[in-house]
């Protein structure tokens, strides 16, 4: 697990060399952001995932977490089926 610390207000290129490089490492990667309040969590996190096409989901403390996810996924790749088969569980019979 690596971590980055948000505690200075800079352009962030430091801190976008520092994703980059994760990105690229050729392995699943697991990055923890954290700062305080308003210091540009989120504006770093878009910005690399502008430049990478990634997928951004909020988590939030409810239960379509997986659901809301599975749309994005759907959106993505416009993938119509999936739209409208979101993945609700991760069990595998309900799936199908
Ligand atoms: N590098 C930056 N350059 C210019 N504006 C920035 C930068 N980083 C953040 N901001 C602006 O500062 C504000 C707060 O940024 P952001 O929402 O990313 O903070 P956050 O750390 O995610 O906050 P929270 O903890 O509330 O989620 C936003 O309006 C954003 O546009
Ligand atoms: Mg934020």
């Amino acid at each position: 697990m690596s971590m980055i610390l948000t505690s200075k207000f800079v352009d962030r290129e430091r801190e976008l060399n520092f994703l980059r490089e994760h990105y690229h490492s050729g392995k699943a990667e697991l990055i923890v952001i954290y700062g305080r309040r308003r210091i540009g969590k989120t504006y770093l996190l878009r910005k690399f995932l502008e430049e990478t096409n990634g997928i951004y989901l909020l988590a939030e403390e409810n239960e379509t977490n997986l659901e809301d996810f599975s749309l994005r996924l759907a959106d993505y790749f416009k993938d119509p089926f999936l739209k409208e088969n979101p993945i609700r569980t991760w069990g595998l019979s309900s799936r199908i």
